[in-house]
């Protein structure tokens, strides 16, 4: 499975991009508005830092200005995917973006029939949002298990199942288990993946033993 880091904060991005580990960033209009950075600049910054795909969401709502959009924003970089949301207009623009080579991240997808649509429109990946269909109360990893089964269903599909809205490790564990592509995980829970109290105190003690032999490497 693949690891996205879901941020548009340059310093995160690099941080976790020297682990080796970083396959790819996805940003929204939300997450750009955080970093209080001209959007251009930020995608310019982080195309230099990851090679992986780099998701940068158009924010027209009909196809023809949001393919323009696209193209604009393809334009930066070989790695830049446009992220389109899953309505009809995001659903023609996906088309034609594919048409033009470029990646399509289909955004806030909620059903297995939209990530249907998706695929259909030639989406590189779709991106379902796990942890908004959980607040309100309904079963996000549900969706990506229907998701798994209606693309395994046919084989002509290739789009990607990029977990999106990650509230913790265990959406991460769980969407391992069902075989989705990519997590799209936001930093602070992507380094909450390497911890355990258990290593912490075992490291612990190895040090304190280690300190009382008196020896050097
Ligand atoms: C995905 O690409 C989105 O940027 C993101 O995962 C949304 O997460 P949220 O529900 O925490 O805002």
């Amino acid at each position: 499975m693949q690891f996205f880091v879901d941020t548009a904060d340059i310093d995160d991005i690099r941080d976790l991009a020297a682990t080796g580990l970083l396959d790819g960033v996805t940003t929204n209009p939300s997450l750009v508005a955080k970093s209080g950075r001209d959007f251009f600049d930020v995608l310019k910054d982080i195309c230099a830092v990851v090679e992986g795909p780099v998701s940068a969401e158009v924010t027209a709502t009909d196809h023809e200005t949001m393919i323009a959009q696209g193209r604009k924003l393809a334009a930066i970089a070989d790695n830049i995917t446009v992220k389109v949301p899953l309505t009809w207009e995001g659903l023609k623009a996906c088309r034609a973006l594919r048409g033009d080579g470029t990646m399509v991240n289909v955004t806030l997808c909620f059903s297995a029939t939209q990530a249907l649509l998706a695929a259909k429109a030639g989406a590189t990946f779709v991106s379902p949002f796990v942890g908004r269909l959980d607040d309100i109360g309904q079963d996000g990893m549900q969706l990506i298990q229907d998701i798994r089964t209606v693309y395994d269903n046919y084989t002509a599909l290739d789009t990607k199942v990029l977990v999106a809205s990650i509230r913790h490790p265990t959406h991460v564990l769980q969407s391992a288990l069902i075989g989705a592509d990519v997590c799209t995980v936001p930093p602070d829970i992507l380094r909450k993946l390497a911890q355990h109290p258990l290593t912490d105190k075992g490291l612990a003690a190895f040090l304190a033993d280690w300190q009382s032999t008196g020896q050097d490497i």
